[in-house]
């Protein structure tokens, strides 16, 4: 239960709670003004003013040394280990919308550049860094963590006509607007605003459908509830240059201007996270969604039933919270649930991964493997570098179980048996990536056979890829688009929702692998003495971090195919309106009608 593909939103919500210890600074050098932000919180106050706290970011000075130190250390980090360093370079496939990168060459001409303030570097090198439009690859800073959050989502419906809308999805401050259209925001055209922040300032997908669906509002199940997911326009994770924004509305032909204040929780992330994703739909409740049934809640999935079919809803696979015994009842329960769609003679099934930010390979391994028994996960490969070297031997050598540097991990894609020493796992592979020879190690499936061992065997299930569909609304993140990418490639039809007029896109984005950042670096430098000399190249300032893909994964129909790099649009598209926003058993409905058999 080791190989983790950490989740893309969930893990930037979830993980940070640097409020709760304290402002930016340390005791000794807390500036006045972050010392203000201290003071209000110690108070118990639950939200701050933006004002207040964008005079504690101004009061931190750019630091030229630091800046320098952090971008060598940064361009040793990605020249190490980074998979997709040079095929960033690349032009992007037909259906994806990334301008090609050369990150090390643009990291050198921030060498000479000077700020006045530390967040403002940070926000350039993290945008820099959000160009690759690679969720899994992220550079952030501790100290500059707040959230800010508009107290307002919307979303986009797609009217009979054929013409997009943006509206209103909830408001906290004044329910009245819900379902209002917006039509401009800041005075320019709401989708256009929409689009150009999708494009600029997301980076979890190539595709721009999928940012712009994950720039908007969206339902879906988590947290043992449905909340609400996305919304990234107007819940963001950098100082915003402006302390307000405006919308003008269309309620029912009365048009009028609102304009919102950022609300700045005080509270740390897990705390406040709940609260603004909290959503009653009248749709929902305990026991159905529309017209479907519960008939089993497993925790992290729950299966329904509608009409003639089943649903299964997945919200995560992340075990990074459970214990063993926990992922092993998660596993189980997940088992439970089909088994009781057999039982009923359930024939048509429909797979809901909307929203789903990934987690742990092995839950997407068993999955597969509880489905369609007889094929292959993806294949993946590490980069071979003086440095990822240094790592495998040493790592290998100490046969740390499970870990992604041990070529014990591995069964071999020649042989189909284990690996038999380090030097038939780095082998001599030379691909030609972004113009650029670059060495990976011989490619490999996962040898999961030690986790399954724990889990329970599950049936033979009745089903084939003509019993089944899959549908997201493309924010089906890591290891959740490991799991729909390749029911895809065993012929599952796949469908997503949302996005532009008819324009079918991925149902899935940053299939991975797995990754790393510079904090598990930084302990794996300690761990092993015999790193120690690499320890000054590749050892971030604590505050911080640097998170990187570090295994790629390749297709199996099409076997040279890098996923990540791979349009694979659904094989159909759906659009979300009025009801179906805030009833998933509706785009349910709709999306059952793709089941190849249908009786
Ligand atoms: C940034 O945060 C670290 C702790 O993570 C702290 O030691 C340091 O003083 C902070 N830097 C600034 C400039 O506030
Ligand atoms: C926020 O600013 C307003 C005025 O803009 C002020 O009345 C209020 O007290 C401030 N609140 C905090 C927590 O600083
Ligand atoms: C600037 O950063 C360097 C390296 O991190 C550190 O040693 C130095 O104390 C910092 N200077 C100031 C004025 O904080
Ligand atoms: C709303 O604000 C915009 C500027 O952001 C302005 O051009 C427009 O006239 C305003 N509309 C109304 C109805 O007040
Ligand atoms: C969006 O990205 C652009 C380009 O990196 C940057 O200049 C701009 O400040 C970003 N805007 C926001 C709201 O983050
Ligand atoms: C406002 O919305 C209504 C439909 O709800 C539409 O008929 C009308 O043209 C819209 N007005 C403007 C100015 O967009
Ligand atoms: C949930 O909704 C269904 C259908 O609207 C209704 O039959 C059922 O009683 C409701 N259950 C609860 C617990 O509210
Ligand atoms: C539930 O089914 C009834 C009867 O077929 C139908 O009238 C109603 O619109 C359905 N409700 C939803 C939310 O789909
Ligand atoms: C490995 O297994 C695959 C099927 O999974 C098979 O097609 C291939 O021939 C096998 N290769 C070897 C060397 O046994
Ligand atoms: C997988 O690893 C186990 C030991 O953990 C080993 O016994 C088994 O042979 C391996 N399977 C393959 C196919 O290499
Ligand atoms: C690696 O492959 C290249 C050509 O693909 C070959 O020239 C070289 O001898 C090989 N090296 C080893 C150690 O096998």
């Amino acid at each position: 239960m080791k190989q983790i593909y950490f989740t893309i939103f969930v893990f930037v919500a979830f993980t940070y709670s640097v409020h709760s210890q304290g402002v930016p600074g340390d005791t000794d050098t807390i500036t006045n003004e972050c010392q203000k932000i201290s003071d209000y919180i110690e108070t118990g106050t639950d939200y701050l003013n933006y004002s207040d706290v964008k005079a504690c970011y101004d009061s931190i000075p750019f630091n030229k040394t630091k800046a320098v130190q952090t971008i060598e250390t940064i361009k040793e980090l990605l020249k190490g280990f980074y998979a997709f360093l040079d095929q960033a370079k690349d032009e992007p496939k037909p259906g994806y919308t990334f301008t090609p990168i050369d990150l090390i060459t643009e990291l050198d001409l921030f060498l000479n550049r000077d700020y006045s303030y530390e967040y403002e570097f940070v926000y350039d090198i993290g945008n820099l860094i959000d160009e690759l439009r690679d969720g899994h690859t992220t550079f952030i800073s501790k100290n500059f963590s707040y959230y800010f959050y508009q107290g307002f989502s919307m979303y986009s419906v797609i009217r009979p006509d054929g013409t997009q809308q943006i509206k209103v999805f909830d408001d906290t401050i004044d329910p009245s607007t819900i379902d209002c259209q917006v039509t401009h925001i800041d005075g320019l055209p709401a989708i256009d605003v929409i689009t150009e922040f999708a494009r600029n300032n997301l980076s979890y997908s190539r595709d721009l459908n999928v940012r712009f669906n994950t720039a908007l509002a969206s339902l879906g199940f988590g947290n043992r509830d449905f909340i609400v997911y996305g919304q990234d326009f107007s819940l963001r994770t950098k100082l915003p240059t402006v302390p307000t924004i405006s919308y003008t509305l269309n309620c029912s032909d009365k048009i009028f201007n609102i304009t919102r204040e950022w609300i700045v929780p005080a509270t740390s992330s897990t705390e406040f996270y709940p609260i603004f994703t909290k959503y009653k739909s009248s749709y929902i409740n305990e026991t159905s969604v529309g017209n479907a049934s519960l008939i089993f809640d497993a925790v992290f999935s729950r299966f329904y039933t509608l009409q003639d079919f089943g649903v299964v809803l997945m919200s995560t696979e992340s075990t990074a919270d459970l214990n063993g015994d926990e992922t092993v009842r998660f596993l189980s329960d997940i088992v439970v649930g089909f088994k009781l769609f057999a039982d009923k003679g359930i024939t048509k099934i429909v797979l809901d991964f909307s929203n789903n930010h990934g987690g742990t390979v092995i839950v997407t391994d068993y999955i597969i493997k509880l489905l369609f028994p007889n094929i292959n996960i993806f294949p993946e490969d590490i980069k071979v570098t003086d440095v990822s070297t240094a790592f495998i031997n040493e790592i290998s050598n100490a046969n740390a179980v499970g870990n992604l540097f041990n070529y014990r991990s591995y069964t071999s894609t020649i042989t189909n048996n284990s690996f038999n020493n380090v030097d038939e796992f780095i082998g001599n592979n030379t691909y030609t990536r972004g113009g650029a020879q670059v060495k990976f190690t011989t490619k490999a499936f996962r040898n999961d056979s030690l986790d399954f061992q724990i889990l329970p065997v599950p049936p033979k299930f009745p089903w084939t890829e003509e019993n089944m569909v899959i549908l997201t609304n493309g924010a089906c993140f890591s290891s959740c688009a490991n799991l729909v990418q390749r029911l895809a490639e065993a012929n599952v039809p796949t469908v997503s929702v949302g996005g532009f007029p008819n324009t079918k896109f991925s149902f899935a984005s940053c299939s991975g692998g797995t990754i790393r950042d510079s904090d598990t670096i930084r302990d794996t430098l300690s761990l092993y003495p015999n790193l120690n000399n690499l320890a000054s190249r590749l050892t971030l300032s604590q505050d911080l971090t640097l998170r990187f893909t570090c295994a790629e994964v390749y297709s199996i129909n099409n076997p040279d195919e890098v996923m990540d790099f791979s349009f694979r649009q659904a094989d159909y598209q759906l659009y979300y309106d009025e009801q179906s926003a805030r009833d998933p058993s509706s785009l349910w409905l709709q999306a059952a009608q793709y089941i190849k058999k249908q009786s």
